[in-house]
């Protein structure tokens, strides 16, 4: 089984990519919404709620665990995998395919505080952004609109505008998204884009893809695949309201 945790719902965005490469796994997912957002606190409160879900997840019966949170990863993977014997996969920051990507040669990130100002993700930045200039932003109020479900509309438009504006004044045509929040406002970043840079191509970097592939060559290398013919199968678990969960969850038009 498959252990998923994330602050929120925003780890159902790498789920949904999960999904498409291991479609007859089974699933334990958990929202730590009664501890959301996890964007501005310390790294102990994070390493702390991160042994927490570890240990519930593995009490359902997980066998591997994806921390499908950016700010969990940067803060707490280091330590989970000295302290668990099982694999965590963790969140990368997609600086190299956005660096590869980008004609302007400004990359764009949208990430938690907590995010940029790790070590992981400075190494990152640093090892990949070769001649690239590489500028950031928070992603101000972004993830309360996800638990809220306000994905859409003019609030959303916004917020959204309000932290994407200096990235795209600064010249960038690529977007990486930090945050796996991020991914369910892609629609709204999209049209924010369009709106204040009409002429330019502005491509949106989303780094679950690839986690989902590394997940897959996991699994094959530690024998852990176990699919079931009916297809996959998930528990979704919150720490607080479910609400959230089960509207993202619904969102994602699961077969
Ligand atoms: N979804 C998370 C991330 O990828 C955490 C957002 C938050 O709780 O601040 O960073």
């Amino acid at each position: 089984m498959i252990g998923i945790f994330d602050s929120g719902a925003g780890g159902l965005s790498v789920f949904r990519e999960i999904r498409k490469v291991l479609p007859q796994e089974q699933y334990i997912y958990f929202s730590d919404n009664a501890h959301c957002p996890y964007g501005e606190k310390s790294r102990e409160y994070i390493i702390d709620r991160a042994r927490h879900i570890t240990e519930f997840l593995l009490s359902k019966g997980a066998e591997i665990i994806v921390v499908a949170c950016n700010t969990a990863t940067a803060a707490a993977i280091a330590d989970l995998r000295r302290e668990y014997g099982i694999r965590f996969i963790g969140m990368e920051p997609a600086i190299k395919p956005a660096a590869q990507c980008t004609r302007t040669g400004t990359v764009g990130v949208l990430a938690t505080a907590g995010t940029l100002n790790a070590d992981k993700y400075k190494n990152t930045r640093e090892k990949f952004a070769d001649g690239i200039r590489i500028v950031e932003h928070v992603g101000q109020g972004f993830v309360e609109l996800v638990e809220s479900g306000k994905t859409i509309g003019k609030e959303a438009e916004e917020t959204v505008g309000r932290s994407l504006g200096p990235l795209l004044a600064e010249g960038a045509d690529t977007i990486v998204l930090g945050c796996t929040h991020y991914p369910f406002l892609a629609d709204t970043i999209r049209k924010v884009a369009s709106q204040l840079v009409p002429g330019r191509h502005v491509t949106i970097i989303d780094p679950a893809p690839a986690v989902a592939s590394h997940l897959l060559e996991v699994m094959k290398e530690e024998n852990l695949l176990k699919p079931v013919p009916e297809g996959y199968g998930i528990s979704l678990y919150s720490s607080g309201d479910p609400a959230a969960l089960e509207r993202t969850f619904n969102s994602l038009q699961c077969p």
